[in-house]
């Protein structure tokens, strides 16, 4: 583990507009600086990385935090990994404290990885399939293509480099026969596709058969480090690209992403067998790309496909469908050259909304009016999944392709973010919020006479700042919102004693409607609250009381 004090250190070097800037273009804006968010996306730059308060807040998309987090978020790396990345950026040595928790990484999967790659070098057969099938040495090497030679080779291998069948089990990659007790390879005779996870590191193999074995694709199974459902082939080559270009192109095979990436598209990867499932979201949601589905052209295709575009959809991710017919593949068409005509499918790829209405109204015979009012059923608890911007916006596209009137979809109507934070801003309560949130002291002149349960809109944010919860994104937010002011002492008090008014008024005239009071009640209530807005009209501050 890495020392703690060696992180503090560390933390107390780095500057947010260094940090930030090494990453992104910022531009001066007074004290601040601003860039355009990469964590959504954004159009004009609304992220503010703040100096003197060392952190970065996008206000639009609410991401924010220290240096750390901003690495973090955008290299996507864990805790440590961005503490080790940024000592590295800033040549600084971290201490480590010898933990016994922490196990030696054997490398067991590089090691092998090497060893199928010499493999594929001596192996005539499997290097002619990859020419034949048009992939060239660089591609080759990028994706350290290699292959599985027999069980016992590979088994032998292992063994030579000391680790057991109990670590090649651990990593999927030998088991034991149930029949004859004996352990095996899982991968024999097969062109190799090594496995990255986002990070990096191999956690899994794909084996393609070249010798017709009924199993065409023989895959890592489930293990510790790998889990399919939340990886994509090729990710770790193409996330940077993705993150550049704000699109990737997800396919359903390893040949397809390889011949895709030779081809220029370094924003391709596929799914590992496996449909798009929400699991995978986490990779991509950050870098909010446009998302291309190449998927093929049969029915397992367009199901898929279809599947994927209301999941996306639903997520308001922007992007659509291609389907590939005719046998033709990506790879086949990188194969044959089709390189400008791949481009073209890419950038006139089927709105996933469109495509899943189109896909929906397929299944029913429109000419029947029992079937197309059906149709129209499922196509609107559809639309009424989506956000209300895109239910809007395809009401028509439904009604057009049922042929029906448009009145007759019927939309569920939210109330967007937006519209909900305009309605909840009290400039009062955030300028105090924000006085104290600068000037901690002052949090004693308000302790006596305000109380969280006056706070009519910004309660959250007052128990926040009671709770000194700074990293939180609404107080970020408010520290970096340039319309509130920071009151000095003197402005505060006013500032307070105006905040009191308006809340005591507010009491005293619900004491005077309250039908569950007595008079003698009423009239005591009556007394105190407008004695205390007496006072607060002399410039006096009262007392809190329960
Ligand atoms: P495809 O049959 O389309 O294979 O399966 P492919 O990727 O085009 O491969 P080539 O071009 O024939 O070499 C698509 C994906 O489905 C998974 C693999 O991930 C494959 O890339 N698959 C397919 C399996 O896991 N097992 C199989 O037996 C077949
Ligand atoms: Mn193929």
């Amino acid at each position: 583990m890495i020392d703690n004090n060696s992180i503090e250190n560390l933390k107390s070097r780095l500057d947010i507009v260094d940090v930030v800037g090494s990453y992104l273009e910022l531009r001066k804006n007074g004290a601040n600086f601003k860039a355009v968010c990469p964590f959504h996306n954004d159009s004009n730059p609304s992220l503010v990385i703040s100096p003197s308060k060392q952190i970065y807040h996008c206000f639009s998309c609410g991401a924010g935090g220290d240096s750390i987090k901003f690495v973090m978020e955008y290299e996507k790396l864990n805790y440590p990994e961005t503490i080790e990345k940024l000592a590295n950026m800033y040549n600084f040595s971290l201490t480590y404290t010898d933990s016994e928790e922490k196990k030696e990484d054997r490398k067991l999967m590089e090691n092998l990885t090497l060893f199928f790659r010499k493999k594929l070098d001596n192996q005539k057969t499997a290097k002619e399939y990859l020419l034949q099938r048009g992939i060239g040495q660089s591609t080759i090497e990028k994706f350290e293509l290699g292959y599985a030679p027999s069980s016992d080779e590979t088994l032998n291998f292992l063994r030579s480099y000391g680790y057991s069948i109990g670590e090649a089990k651990e990593f999927g990659v030998a088991d034991i026969s149930q029949n004859s007790d004996r352990a095996y390879c899982r991968f024999i005779d097969r062109i190799i596709y090594p496995i990255r996870s986002r990070n990096g590191r191999i956690v899994g193999f794909g084996g393609r058969t070249i010798t017709n074995h009924p199993a065409k694709y023989i895959n890592s199974p489930q293990t510790k480090y790998f889990n399919k459902s939340r990886l994509l082939y090729g990710y770790f080559f193409a996330k940077e690209h993705i993150f550049k270009q704000k699109r990737i192109i997800i396919t359903e095979g390893y040949m397809d992403t390889i011949m895709l990436h030779q081809a220029g598209f370094h924003n391709a990867v596929a799914t590992l067998g496996t449909a798009l499932t929400q699991e995978h979201l986490p990779l991509i949601t950050k870098m909010e790309p446009e998302i291309i589905l190449a998927y093929d052209g049969d029915d397992a295709g367009i199901l898929a496909a279809l599947k994927a575009s209301i999941l996306l959809s639903q997520h308001s991710f922007k992007g659509g469908v291609i389907l590939f017919g005719d046998g033709m593949d990506p790879a086949d068409m990188v194969h044959k050259g089709e390189i400008e005509k791949l481009n073209r499918l890419f950038n006139t790829a089927q709105p996933f909304v469109e495509y899943a209405i189109e896909i929906i109204a397929k299944k029913y015979n429109l000419h029947d009016g029992l079937e197309k009012q059906k149709a129209l059923k499922e196509g609107m608890s559809y639309l009424q999944t989506l956000p209300a911007t895109l239910q809007e916006s395809y009401a028509g596209v439904l009604s057009g392709k049922l042929n029906l009137p448009q009145n007759l979809v019927k939309l569920k109507r939210g109330v967007s973010q937006r519209e909900k934070r305009e309605n909840f801003i009290d400039i009062l309560e955030l300028t105090i919020i924000k006085t104290i949130l600068s000037k901690p002291s002052l949090i004693d002149t308000l302790l006596d006479t305000i109380d969280i349960s006056m706070f009519k809109t910004h309660s959250q944010e007052f128990k926040l700042l009671l709770e000194n919860r700074y990293e939180d994104t609404k107080l970020r937010e408010i520290m970096l919102w340039e319309d509130i002011k920071i009151y000095d002492e003197t402005e505060l008090i006013s500032a307070m004693i105006t905040f009191l008014i308006r809340f005591y008024s507010e009491k005293l005239q619900t004491v005077k409607s309250d039908k569950n009071l007595n008079y003698k009640e009423k009239q005591f209530h009556i007394r105190s609250f407008q004695e205390k807005i007496f006072k607060l009209r002399r410039g006096e501050l009262v007392a809190y009381e329960e």
